[in-house]
């Protein structure tokens, strides 16, 4: 029973095109759904489209199609939506599908038959992007907060809901299930709306209004609330109340929310369920909002909507996925956008990650024939202990909803591995002939990745099935991770394909820019003072993880330089090699050491920089004409 997983996004309206939003929150119930398949659970992730209602009616006719038309072309676009970002839903639930229907007019007649509905006249102010009656507390302005617009008055035959009725229960509920809504702050939030009255909810509007929506079963007059249908997928979708899925899936439910559908979810819904006699949902996880570049909500008016698409495009659906994650903590507002997310995908995929496979890779192939196998006693490697340990504080993070700190343990892990190659140096190893220590250290490192592998599968699917196959590893799942040493062989194939590629700015952009390029005077040139510099030193810049602080001799003086080398480069690599030298740029601290000049390096393809050394042999001090 504990095993077993139930994941759900809202239910996505279908007047707007997928945007950024919904992307988020159904990264967020895809990770969890993949995290848990690996952790070994029995999961069932559930998304969909909300299609009824006075809001969808609108659209359609503006868009000139029946409502009927529109809705199947819009939901259409939602999967496809999903699959361009991975999204591993077992179902997909639309609430004009009929095995819906029924579920919610089982529901409404349950409710009624328990006398909590009734009949009333309603006068309020309602919110058509809401789809809901605001009360007056809830107006910014005499505005609705979330649309920027006043809402109408409304006054109307309806049917209400008891919900009012249900409110002690439900804060005792809250109080006496701290893990009920999460994070903390929003479980404060429900806990002081739910401290004074809530009134009724009305939950039906006449067709005179709307005609778009879930017949009442005993009113025909009247069609279904939006919020009260589209709750009900969470269950209609399981096969309530008989289906086998319903009973294995439900009382392991989620519900994966954005913060501004907070009320439905906890204060209408876990009513609704408990007038059913219905049993309430596990727990609701509650996003924060994603907000444009400059930190400002996302509007098409302030010009500072992300479009997940066309980053999808750019960077792969993998690097997005990862960098949504990475990038905000959940629960909290985060701003997003293309630099950021560069970034991210140039220090930690492309460099941490990307590299370190190359390198590994590169290592294999040359010192081991592109094989490596378990040595004995792997499991007494200092490296076997700590993968034990980051992959339990990766669960303890994802259970925590800290999916941020969750991908930070992961590329710690690499970063891990990384210091690996740097401390255990595999071409010295092989110079000196340490053949067996070789051997080790090369399958400590592919075994490193499937470690790692595992940890970011959950983010990234598509690109880890790659990094497996460059590495010729097999799945994994969590619990193999944390046993270091599973790997009993592993044979490398010859070719594989760069992980994170560097990013190809459009072409017209690059030309431009060359053309740009100033031209100067010889005597500009002559200005430089370029020398062959040798290396006498290189170490680690004390606080800085990508600089390198080396020290030159130049034939009769000495010069220290930081150099932004140490992603490139172990600092034994470069000692004792002839560099180009430019020994006359003004002197400067970077992060407290203090530099003077510059050693000349070229950017390869891949991103990664190549320093410049003399074709022959020279002394160091030798001018470069
Ligand atoms: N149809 C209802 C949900 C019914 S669930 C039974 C609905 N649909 S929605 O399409 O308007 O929005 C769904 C989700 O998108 C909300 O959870 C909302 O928080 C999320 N987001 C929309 N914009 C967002 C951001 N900018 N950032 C993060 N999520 C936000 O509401």
């Amino acid at each position: 029973m504990d095993r077993v997983f139930y994941v759900t996004t809202p239910i996505y309206y279908v007047n707007a095109a997928p945007h950024i939003g919904h992307a988020y929150t159904t990264i967020v119930a895809d990770f969890l759904a993949r995290f848990h398949r690996l952790d070994g659970f029995d999961v069932f992730f559930l998304t969909g489209t909300d299609e009824h209602g006075e809001k969808i009616a609108e659209a359609a006719r503006k868009a000139g199609l029946s409502p009927k038309a529109f809705v199947d072309q819009m939901s259409a676009r939602f999967k496809a939506a999903w699959e361009k970002l991975e999204i591993s839903y077992d179902d997909f639930i639309r609430t004009t599908e009929d095995r819906h229907k029924k579920v919610v007019q089982l529901v409404l007649q349950k409710v009624y038959d328990a006398g909590d509905i009734y009949y009333g006249e309603y006068e309020g102010l309602y919110c058509v992007g809401c789809e809901r009656f605001l009360t007056e507390k809830e107006l910014v302005d005499g505005k609705c907060p979330d649309h920027g617009i006043e809402p109408e008055r409304r006054r109307e035959g309806n049917y209400f809901f008891k919900m009012e009725k249900y409110r002690p229960w439900l804060r005792d509920h809250i109080e006496q299930h701290p893990e009920f809504i999460r994070p903390e702050g929003y479980r404060h939030e429900v806990l002081a709306m739910l401290a004074e009255p809530i009134g009724d909810l009305s939950i039906s509007r006449p067709k005179t209004r709307t005609d778009w929506g879930i017949e009442l079963p005993w009113d025909k007059d009247h069609v279904t609330y939006v919020w009260f249908d589209a709750l009900v997928n969470y269950i209609s979708a399981l096969g309530y109340p008989e289906g086998e899925r319903y009973k294995r899936y439900w009382p392991a439910a989620n519900h994966m929310i954005g913060k501004d559908i907070l009320k439905p979810h906890a204060v209408f819904w876990p009513t609704m369920l408990k007038a059913a006699g219905i049993p309430l949902y596990k727990h609701l996880n509650v996003g924060g909002y994603l907000l444009g570049p400059d930190g400002r909500k996302m509007s098409k008016t302030l010009g500072n909507v992300v479009d997940p698409f066309a980053l999808v495009e750019k960077y792969g659906a993998d690097a997005v996925r990862y960098y949504l994650l990475r990038e905000v903590p959940y629960g909290q507002d985060g701003a997003v956008g293309e630099a950021g997310l560069k970034e991210r995908y140039t220090s930690e995929l492309a460099n941490d990650l990307g590299n370190l496979v190359q390198r590994v890779r590169a290592m294999v192939q040359k010192y081991a024939g592109g094989r490596v196998a378990r040595p004995e006693g792997v499991e007494e490697s200092p490296l076997a202990k700590e993968a034990a340990e980051a992959v339990e504080r990766y669960r303890g993070f994802v259970r925590d909803l800290r999916f941020h700190q969750a991908l930070e343990e992961a590329i710690l892990w690499v970063r891990r591995l990384n210091r690996h190659v740097n401390e255990e140096k595999p071409w010295e190893l092989a110079k000196k002939g340490e053949n067996d220590r070789l051997a080790r250290v090369l399958y400590e490192l592919v075994e490193g990745l499937r470690v790692a592998s595992a940890l970011l599968e959950p983010a990234m699917p598509g690109k880890m099935k790659v990094l497996r196959q460059a590495l010729g590893l097999p799945k994994t799942t969590l619990a193999e991770a944390a046993r270091f040493g599973t790997l009993a062989a592993a044979e490398l194939p010859r070719e594989a394909p760069q992980l994170f590629p560097r990013i190809e700015e459009k072409k017209t952009v690059t030309e431009e820019k060359t053309e740009q390029v100033p031209l100067i005077e010889f005597d500009d040139f002559m200005k430089l003072d370029l020398r062959i510099a040798e290396v006498k030193e290189a170490k680690k810049h004390p606080n800085a993880d990508r600089l390198l602080v080396l020290t030159l001799d130049l034939g009769n003086e000495t010069r220290t330089v930081v150099a932004g080398l140490a992603e490139h480069y172990a600092p034994e690599e470069l000692t004792g090699k002839k560099v180009l030298y430019l020994a006359n740029l003004k002197p400067k601290k970077l992060r407290g050491v203090l530099s003077q000049g510059m050693v000349l390096a070229a950017e390869g393809p891949d991103g990664r920089l190549s320093v410049l050394t003399p074709d022959r042999d020279l002394p160091p001090g030798a001018k470069v004409r």
